[in-house]
């Protein structure tokens, strides 16, 4: 079956369990499809002139999101560009035809994410060349104005993918929209509610020189003005393009939050831009400081390949697991925060090599990487935030029926009244703005009581521990939206390098876990397909799917119904599936640690 975004909601969401087939989704079976003339690459007609490397770029790809729609682009004829955000987008309905899917990669653009991946796509070499040929016809400095002038976060739209790059039409989208979002420093500290004296220093963003766009949200940039800092520096810039209230939020609790060895430092910059509409200095992000390891891949890619060439130490591991786990302790009790993203994407190593805890945003994970007890609120937020169908729409969007997204808004709304307001903005709004005080945005996690946030957070760094000790990148393989350097050649709870004692603890960390679909769909190079046997039939996929999503649906609010019971009554106790608490977690892996050192146990 084909990746897109309407296989997320017919197969990787609860949404499959619902789902309405309307004339928006016609499943096809490409690979069974005979491709006409008109279509097949046979055809002289439909072949691309080249993709072979330019010899004089204009542009760089950086890498690629939004499931295969959005490309950092970076522009090479600029001496010092500072950080704009000024990516290409490629709308997912403009690339249909099976033949320039094909010819382009789209299909592995999907789920591609990295630079290095990312630049060996057709479809990278294809936005190059299109981009050479539109810059050249427009004029350097024209491109170069727009680059400086416009909006932060504005976009070079691709209205057309044609296989002739000069037939491409490229239009710009100014953002306007997210330079209003972005709050104004003359009320940063009253709006975040934070003493000024607090609020790092300005920078303007003219003032920083681009190096490397590593994440949407995340680039390196070095700060040279000479009144600023005496030497160039090298910075994470963290800004979002849409959604400016979780940076917000970010910011706040990084500025809040006690200083841990294992935790990022807060942010030593605000950087900061001149908007056109309204004149306001906008805050639109902060430079925090870069983690440089001396590693080249990150400590996700690095595991598996360390794995691979036998250099996990288990001393080093314990290292990392006894660091991690008492940052995540010092959030909970010194922070008195959530943390719902624990994965191995948002731990960094240092230049000695020690762990740092990135990503406050507090937004959590795709559904099902969480605790059970989380997932079963999320299923609940999704199918609450789905479209509904309405019989008089031309009914092209995915969607549910009506009295099912109302039914479990409903029940969100039993759990977290006054949700709606939460998110139905992209700006900041500060809690006293929302009636109930809720900091923060995630409604899952914002349901929870403090005892029932520790053991989903216990959950979750069983998870990493699982990874760590195993040396795998994520704990379960063909992850949908994303593929990874290093795929991980086992999957959660099956052990082969942890040594027994630890075994123990992640599985007492991770009590309570269920199945997950992907245990019977996953994606297989850029198909989803059954797990078992070669099943690319996607009528056969959409039909486990659902049955796999009304059985998990239904688990979810069964047990959402015992524990509203059970808090009525007075009884439940948070911790309902009896983990241990972090404080626990760190003690037992201190005292392997130790035990493991005197006995020279490697
Ligand atoms: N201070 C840092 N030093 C080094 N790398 C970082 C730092 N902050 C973030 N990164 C890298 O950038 C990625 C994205 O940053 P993160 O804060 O997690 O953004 P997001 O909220 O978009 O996930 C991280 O997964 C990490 O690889
Ligand atoms: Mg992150």
């Amino acid at each position: 079956m084909k990746l897109n975004s309407q296989t997320i909601h017919d197969v990787v969401h609860p949404t499959a369990a619902f789902a309405i087939r309307n004339t928006y989704h016609q499943v096809s079976h490409p690979e069974e499809q005979k491709i006409p003339w008109r279509e097949s690459q046979l055809n002289p007609k439909n072949r691309i002139d080249s993709l072979a490397p330019l010899p004089n770029p204009l542009w760089r790809i950086d890498g690629c999101t939004g499931l295969g729609t959005q490309f950092y682009s970076v522009p090479l004829f600029l001496e010092e560009a500072s950080p704009m955000r000024f990516d290409v987008f490629i709308p997912e309905e403009i690339a249909a035809s099976p033949c320039l899917r094909e010819l382009l990669d789209l299909d592995t653009a999907f789920h591609t994410k990295d630079a290095t991946r990312v630049r060996r796509l057709g479809i990278t070499r294809h936005i190059l060349r299109a981009l050479q040929v539109w810059t050249l016809k427009v004029g350097l400095s024209s491109v170069t104005s727009m680059y400086r002038d416009l909006p932060f976060g504005s976009r070079i739209i691709f209205q057309s993918l044609e296989l002739n790059i000069h037939n491409i039409n490229i239009v710009i989208a100014h953002m306007h929209n997210l330079e209003r979002q972005l709050l104004s420093i003359i009320k940063l500290d009253k709006i975040l509610g934070i003493p000024h004296a607090l609020l790092p220093q300005p920078v303007d963003i003219a003032k920083l020189s681009f190096l490397q766009q590593l994440h949407d949200s995340v680039c390196l940039v070095s700060v040279s003005d000479p009144d600023c800092l005496s030497t160039p520096e090298t910075y994470i810039f963290k800004a979002l393009t849409s959604g400016s209230k979780y940076l917000y939020h970010e910011l706040k609790t990084l500025l809040l939050l006690p200083p841990h060895p294992h935790i990022t430092s807060p942010p030593r910059y605000l950087v900061t831009k001149q908007c056109r509409f309204g004149g306001k200095t906008a805050v639109v992000g902060m430079l925090l400081p870069y983690y440089r390891s001396p590693e080249p891949d990150s400590l996700r890619d690095a595991l598996p390949r360390w794995r691979i060439n036998n250099q996990l130490s288990l001393p080093q591991l314990l290292d990392w697991a006894t660091q991690l786990s008492s940052a995540v302790l010092h959030v909970r009790e010194q922070g008195k925060l959530f943390y719902p993203d624990l994965r191995l994407d948002n731990i960094v190593l240092d230049a000695e090599l020690k762990v740092k805890m990135v990503d406050f945003e507090q937004r959590g994970v795709w559904c099902e990487f969480g605790a059970p007890e989380v997932n079963a609120i999320d299923y609940i937020r999704i199918l609450a935030q789905a479209e509904p169908f309405l019989p008089d729409d031309a009914a092209d969007e995915p969607c549910i029926p009506k009295e099912v997204q109302l039914h479990y808004a409903n029940i969100l709304t039993r759990l977290l009244p006054g949700w709606e307001s939460l998110d139905s903005r992209e700006d900041y709004t500060p809690p006293s703005s929302n009636s109930q005080g809720y900091t923060g945005y995630n409604l899952a996690w914002l349901c929870l009581h403090p005892v029932e946030q520790e053991a989903a957070e216990v959950y979750m760094l069983g998870r990493v521990l699982w990874c760590l000790f195993e040396g795998q990148s994520v704990p379960q393989p063909g992850a949908v939206w994303q593929s990874y350097v290093r795929e991980p050649d086992l999957e959660f709870p099956a052990y082969r390098r942890t040594p027994e004692r630890l075994r123990g603890l992640i599985d007492r960390c991770t009590k309570g876990r269920r199945d997950t679909l992907s245990s019977l769909v996953a994606r297989r190079v850029s198909k989803l397909t059954l797990r078992d046997g070669e099943g690319h039939d996607a009528e056969e996929v959409l039909r486990v799917a659902r049955a796999w999503w009304t059985g998990e649906v239904s688990a979810a609010e069964e047990f959402l119904s015992m524990r509203a019971e059970w808090l009525e009554r007075g009884e439940w106790k948070g911790n309902y599936f009896g983990r241990p608490r972090l404080r626990e977690v760190l003690a037992e892996l201190d005292a392997y640690k130790e035990e493991s050192l005197s006995t020279g146990v490697e």
